[in-house]
């Protein structure tokens, strides 16, 4: 029976419980209204450990005071109901299924954050993690105190919960990047694990941002997948012909035509970056050496189309691997 704690006290208690079996505990954090990519992790998971938990929390001290966190998808009632259905899967007889959902953590924004609630940035109080320069980069140019907030309640999360591995998206890689250091850096005892991103027929990675798409943008919200794609195409073809080290440009050329050619007169989209950048330090690349590979990434603003709609930003990446 999967279990609903809001205190950091109960959860506590459970996870002690958990050792006390010799249960092995994944956690997958998340901010809710799930989708099919947070139950692919959640299945991931289940593979290797048999205790997970879940945790459910809008992090105040990742948004921006311009930022949606009012508008935030809240979706308690349908998330449970999507745990519950997954536990069910989970325990049929034709997935192979080591553990289950044992317990979803919903705690409140003071019992994370004891010395303030971090509204806006100013004002923020207490104890933050910072990752440099790893932060500041992609994401970070546009979001400075994106991956403070991120990192800082994953380390609150680890310490409440100390899981044995945390199971994250490919699809937010700079986040697995800055977890990665964080965990490395300061010696935190729980491993990340990162799995591929699900995508939605049309290639459009899920998120729980895109109900705010609307249909009119919904059609063209593909693109930045397209040009990832695109670039990928490129950078496989040199390889195949022997390339050693790819210039970048080859890689840009075809990606930035594809995004310049997006959306429609009604549908206006505006291309925040294009990356091309080293794995481990997210730097950017002039060429890419084919034994090292690198991350493709890439951020597009797709504009209001219609009365009453904001803004939505799209993020995406794709790995070229190493040889
Ligand atoms: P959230 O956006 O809810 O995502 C929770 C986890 O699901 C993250 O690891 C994210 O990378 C993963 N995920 C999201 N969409 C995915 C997709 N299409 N395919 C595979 N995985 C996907 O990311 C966060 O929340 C927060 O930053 C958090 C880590 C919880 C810290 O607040």
């Amino acid at each position: 029976p999967l279990t609903l704690y809001t205190s950091i006290a109960s959860i506590r208690q459970w996870r002690r419980e958990q050792a006390n079996q010799r249960k092995s505990v994944a956690m997958i954090p998340t901010m809710g209204a799930l989708h099919a990519g947070h139950a692919s992790l959640i299945r991931s998971a289940a593979r290797t450990h048999n205790s997970l938990v879940i945790s459910i929390f809008v992090n105040p001290a990742q948004f921006a005071p311009h930022e949606d966190l009012s508008r935030y998808p809240r979706t308690l009632t349908a998330d449970i109901k999507q745990l519950e259905a997954l536990n069910a899967e989970l325990s049929s007889p034709g997935f192979p299924s080591k553990g289950r959902i044992e317990a979803l953590f919903v705690p409140s924004v003071p019992e994370m954050y004891p010395s303030g609630i971090p509204l806006q940035q100013e004002l923020q109080k207490g104890a933050f993690v910072t990752v440099t320069p790893l932060s500041s980069r992609l994401e970070g140019i546009t979001r400075p105190h994106f991956f403070r907030g991120v990192a800082t309640v994953c380390m609150k999360l680890f310490n409440i919960l100390q899981p044995d591995e945390a199971y994250f998206g490919q699809k937010d890689v700079q986040q697995t990047v800055v977890l990665r250091r964080m965990v490395g850096d300061l010696h935190v005892p729980t491993k990340i694990r990162v799995e591929d991103t699900i995508r939605e027929e049309d290639g459009l990675a899920m998120s729980s941002r895109n109900v705010y798409l609307g249909e009119k943008r919904r059609g063209f919200a593909v693109c930045l997948y397209r040009a990832l794609k695109a670039a990928e195409e490129a950078y496989l073809q040199e390889v195949a012909k022997g390339a050693a080290v790819i210039p970048r440009w080859v890689l840009t050329e075809p990606a930035e035509k594809i995004l310049a050619e997006a959306g429609s007169d009604e549908v206006r989209t505006e291309t925040e970056y294009f990356s091309v950048a080293c794995p481990r330090e997210l730097e950017e690349l002039e060429q890419v050496d084919v034994n090292v590979g690198a991350v493709l990434s890439g951020a597009v603003r797709m504009l209001a189309a219609q009365e009453g709609e904001g803004p939505v930003r799209i993020i995406d990446n794709i790995i070229l691997k190493g040889k």
